[in-house]
């Protein structure tokens, strides 16, 4: 048996859709079963309840089971929910884990100062010694970050996409390409003790970004440029907590110290994944992109 944690999140609910869709059997881990409402119709889905945190809770999802794909969320008790759960799964004999971490394309970004990717290497570190076979998949920004709604998405209102990272490019990567990788991986032969990185197949400036939206949707959308200290001010306007508002400007200004990034297909190209471009993105997701569907409101 294959067991998902993070099913009810942004990347993990996509994961679960790829399962499905490719119906392979899989148990997902749910800690708030109001938020499993909608899992529990999938056909060749299994829920089980607990949390990555409580040991204990954990038995049931771990009955049988030979590889795990781990996912929790960005925050700061990220390392001690998968450290936690790591030790729960060797305990019970899980052999295989999959880590679902995250890495900055950036050519000259420094992994050291930004906090998020600290974690994901902390996590990396404790997985490879904790004596189960282990696979990091990495992958970068997702598109899926741009979407209104988010919080670093456009704002349909002003159709603007308002970010303090001057022309830095950056290669997102739609999540509907992860999901394919991960569910891949989570029937691949012979990846213990590899790592993947994984990007969007181009480098893009935010005025590209914006450009291949408003050809998608036929309305103009434009990059408005700001300053770090500008970009954290509009965020606490939204009321973020303090360390989400430290968090996301150690992120923007990385991303504006380093102004190139990498573009990485190498997971795409070993496990048949078609790289799915910004345009091709931003077509499908044309509709959500504008005001009156619905996604009007930034969360
Ligand atoms: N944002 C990006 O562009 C990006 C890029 C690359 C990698 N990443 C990485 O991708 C990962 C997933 O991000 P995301 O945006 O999908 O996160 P998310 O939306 O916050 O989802 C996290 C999931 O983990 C679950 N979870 C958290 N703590 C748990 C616990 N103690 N027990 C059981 N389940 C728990 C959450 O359950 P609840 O629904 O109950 O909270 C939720 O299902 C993160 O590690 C992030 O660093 C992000």
């Amino acid at each position: 048996m294959r067991l998902l944690t993070g099913a009810t999140g942004h990347a993990g609910s996509i994961v679960l859709r790829e399962f499905v869709r490719q119906q392979i059997p899989v148990r997902v881990l749910v800690r708030d079963p109001g938020k499993a409402a909608w899992i529990r119709d999938l056909p060749t889905v299994e829920v089980v309840h607990g949390d990555m945190l409580v040991p204990e809770s954990l038995t049931d999802a771990f009955d049988d089971v030979d590889r795990v794909l781990m996912i929790s969320s960005p925050r700061d008790n990220m390392v001690q929910t998968q450290c936690r759960f790591i030790d729960a799964a060797q305990s019970a004999g899980v052999g295989h884990i999959v880590k679902f971490g995250g890495k900055e394309s950036g050519t000259t970004f420094d992994p050291n100062a930004f906090r998020g990717t600290r974690w994901h290497l902390e996590i990396e570190k404790y997985l490879e010694n904790s004596g189960v076979a282990w696979t990091h998949l990495r992958p970068s920004q997702f598109m899926q970050f741009y979407l209104p709604g988010t919080l670093t998405g456009v704002d349909p209102h002003r159709q603007a996409l308002v970010m303090p990272i001057s022309e830095s490019r950056l290669s997102p990567v739609d999540i509907t390409d992860i999901a394919q990788v991960a569910v891949a991986m989570m029937q691949a032969e012979g990846i213990e003790g590899k790592a993947y990185d994984l990007t969007g197949p181009e480098a893009l400036t935010m005025t590209e970004i914006t450009d291949r939206i408003s050809e998608a949707t036929g309305r103009t959308f434009r990059y408005e440029s700001v300053t770090p200290e500008r970009k954290r001010a509009l965020h606490a306007a939204e009321g973020l907590p303090p360390e989400v508002l430290d968090l996301l400007d150690e992120i923007y200004r990385g991303r504006l110290a380093s102004p190139d990034s990498r573009v990485d297909l190498g997971a795409h190209r070993e496990f048949g994944v078609e790289p799915t471009t910004f345009a091709e993105f931003a077509r499908r997701h044309a509709a959500d992109f504008t005001v009156g569907n619905g996604n009007g409101t930034r969360r």
